[in-house]
Parts: C-alpha cells; structure tokens; sequence
C-alpha cells in the first residue's frame, strides 16, 4: 500500500471551511494552535548516506483536536511525531508547544514539558514489566513531581474509568494485549497533557480489540480536551481521527478533513 489517495469518506479539505495548517492561511480569530511546526528536515546518517527522512513539514495542531498522520512504511510519520514531542531534534526548522520553540529549551526544560504536558502511547504499549499496572500509571506522575498519594489516587480512578477494575495489581505479563494499551492511556492521560500522541497504538491487536482500545483513547482524548496526533498506516483506524495528513517522502502529500457527523467513532 503506497501512495494514492486515502481510502475513505469525507472531503479534501478546502482553505475556506478547514482548519488552519498553514500560517499563511490561518484566519486570524482561530485560537492559537497547541503545536506548530514549520520547515521541518531531518536527516539520518552522515553527508553522502544520508536518509532525509523529513523534507518540509508545515503543521498546526489545534487544540483539542485529533489528527491522524498516515502514510507508507518509511516515510517519515515516526521521525515527524518524534520531533513534534520534543524527543527528536530537527536538522531545521522550528516546533512551537504554546508559543514556546522546543529547541530554545534545554534538555532538562524539554524533558520536563514532555512529562508535564506530553502523553504517549505506542505500538505495544510499552509498560514497564516490573510493574504492576497501577505502578506503571504512577511513576511517570511522580517523577512529573506529583506526591504519591495524589498520582495513585489518581492513577487508580483512570484504570477504572478504562475498565481495568481488579486488574491494578497485575503485571504487564498478565494482562491481554488490549488490556495493557488500556494502562498504556491511562498512563498518557492522567497527566492531563495538553497532547496525546500515539504511534500505530492499535498496531499490535486484533481488529475488534483494536477498534474498542482506539474508542478508548479518542473519546478519552476528547473528553479531557487533548489533543491527539495518532499514526497511522490503516485508513479504518485515521477515520477515527477529524483530521487526517497523508505523508509522501517526508513531506505531507495530502490533508483531509472529516465532517463531524461522520467520524468513525461514536460520540
Ligand atoms: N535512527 C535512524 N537512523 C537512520 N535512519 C532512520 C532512523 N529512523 C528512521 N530512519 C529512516 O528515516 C525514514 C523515515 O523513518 P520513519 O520516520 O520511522 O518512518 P515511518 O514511521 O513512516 O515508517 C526511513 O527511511 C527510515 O529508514
Ligand atoms: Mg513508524
């Protein structure tokens, strides 16, 4: 599956009723995007073997807004969503998280906002194994700085509004895998993060528990007012999604913007 366009209902997004993505379209009683990128490049490796992995990205994330970046194996949504966090550094271009440019901050500062500010949920979850299920929605709390009592309080309120009533003393080993992506957005959203991002988070599970987990984390998302940015290779699971950019070489090829009505997740 490479390029074309994306297999799904809805309109291309017009400048006239769509969301600003460009600045130079953005109206300007929109509010303040949470991100913005511009002019992102990355490249791997040194002079004469080098993968340029991102070749000019310009994006805004709105707040509270949910946007799924698709695309084919190898063109760049890992390194994009990477950078937009904070975790990578461009080789140009600029990100901004609420006026601030990530780059200007040192490591200690980017850190910190990614623990405060950031929610992450990946392909398999990666809880770690030691740790109970609650153990693992607590720690990043804590090193955010929160007291113990509070994080668990409200580490444990997060796994039961997920469903994982009884299960917060059981380890990862123990848990299914749609039980443990489970923990894995309890993890992201008890920090109340201005932005979850999510790589392939249903990647690893079979369609229906795919389905159910993705409902999770969208309407979890939506509920507390992050915004989500999820890759995506799998059109059925971007539909969820109000926005959607199809990446092509490292640049984005195409946007898309879903009506209200039709999103593919029940409100
Ligand atoms: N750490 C790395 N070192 C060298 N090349 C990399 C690294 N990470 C990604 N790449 C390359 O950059 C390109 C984009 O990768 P990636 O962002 O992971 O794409 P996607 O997530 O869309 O599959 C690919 O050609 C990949 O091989
Ligand atoms: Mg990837």
């Amino acid at each position: 599956m490479a390029s074309g366009p994306i297999p799904q209902a809805g309109h291309p997004a017009s400048p006239a009723h769509g969301p600003s993505t460009y600045a130079g379209h953005a109206p300007t009683m929109h509010p303040a995007p949470v991100l913005s990128a511009r002019g992102l490049v990355k490249t791997y490796g040194s002079t004469g073997a080098e993968t340029r992995a991102l070749d000019g990205v310009d994006l805004d994330i709105a707040r509270a807004d949910s946007l799924a970046v698709m695309g084919p194996s190898g063109c760049g949504k890992t390194t994009l969503l990477h950078i937009l966090a904070g975790i990578l550094t461009p080789t140009s271009g600029t990100v901004h998280h609420d006026g601030t440019e990530l780059a200007a901050l040192g490591d200690r500062a980017r850190t910190r906002l990614r623990r405060s500010d950031f929610g992450f949920v990946f392909q398999d979850g990666q809880l770690l194994p030691e740790l109970t299920a609650l153990e693992n929605v607590i720690l990043p709390r804590m090193l955010a700085g929160v007291p113990r009592r509070k994080a668990t309080a409200e580490a444990a309120s997060w796994l039961d509004r997920l469903g994982l009533q009884g299960m917060h003393e059981r380890r990862p080993t123990q848990l299914s895998g749609g039980q443990a992506q489970r923990v894995a957005i309890a993890r992201a959203l008890a920090g109340r993060p201005s932005v979850v991002f999510a790589d392939e988070p249903t990647g690893a599970l079979d369609q229906t528990t795919g389905q159910t987990v993705l409902q999770i984390l969208v309407e979890s998302c939506r509920e507390t007012g992050a915004s989500l940015v999820m890759v995506t290779h799998d059109a059925k699971v971007a539909a969820a999604c109000r926005r959607t950019v199809a990446m092509r070489d490292g640049r984005i090829a195409q946007e898309f913007v879903r009506p209200e009505e039709s999103s593919a997740v029940a409100r």
